[in-house]
């Protein structure tokens, strides 16, 4: 993973295949079918890379010949995407971490202010002690994100991860300057915000481009 001096939170995964699928997302001509599916397969790649730091436990464990040593992860995972984009990375975990919980939250950006609105949330228990992984293909401005770690420490949430496809220098600096706790694992990040908020070069809008509602 790639750390930047201005950016102590935020950890690039660097990987050629990562790369390959984020550039099929990018694409406006990609489907939405396709869209789904490399997503699907690019966020197995990057649960992968964002678990190669996961504590284990040792135990003893009999294989058909002898006794060794086995492993188990240490911590209960919980899985938190941000309706709805986030929705489209939580099967490529939850293929990796099948034990994993999974809250939800939603919220949505006004278009004007930019500014998030929750609709919906709902947690897991023991949020206090589980690893949280907070999910959502882009960070844009970081509002969204920032709210949704907020509202995660308000039900006890400790330890929380944020888990972004493609992320903006601004949104990189307000969840770090808010919640400076909170590691950021992101494929890319872009150049910065249009008028709009939006990310360049960025994906478009990965909820719409997810779920054919553009
Ligand atoms: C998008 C995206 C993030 C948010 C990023 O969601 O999935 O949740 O915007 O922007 P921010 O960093 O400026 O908050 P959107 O509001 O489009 O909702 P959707 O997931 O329902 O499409």
């Amino acid at each position: 993973m790639i750390t930047l001096p201005q950016y102590p939170n935020l950890y690039l995964i660097d990987h050629p295949l990562i790369k390959r699928d984020l550039s099929i997302l990018r694409k406006k001509k990609t489907s939405n079918v396709v869209f789904r599916t490399v997503l699907f397969r690019l966020t197995k790649m990057i649960a992968y890379e964002v678990a190669s730091n996961l504590k284990l436990t040792e135990s003893d464990i009999e294989t058909p010949l002898e006794k060794t040593k086995g492993y188990q992860l240490k911590e209960d995972i919980i899985l938190v995407p941000i309706l709805r984009a986030g929705l489209g990375m939580a099967d490529g975990f939850l293929d990796l971490l099948p034990d994993a919980k999974v809250g939800h939250v939603g919220l949505y950006r006004n278009e004007e202010t930019l500014e998030p609105v929750d609709y919906y949330s709902k947690f897991p228990r023991n949020l206090k002690d589980s690893l949280v992984f907070l999910l959502d293909p882009m960070l844009a401005t970081g509002g969204s994100a920032s709210a949704a770690i907020s509202f995660i420490k308000q039900k006890g949430g400790r330890k929380v991860r944020l888990v972004n496809l493609v992320a903006a220098p601004e949104g990189v600096d307000k969840v770090s300057r808010e919640h400076d706790d909170v590691a950021i694992f992101a494929a890319h990040l872009d150049r910065g915000l249009n008028e709009n908020g939006f990310i360049l070069p960025g994906l478009g809008d990965a909820g719409d481009r997810v779920f054919g509602t553009e």
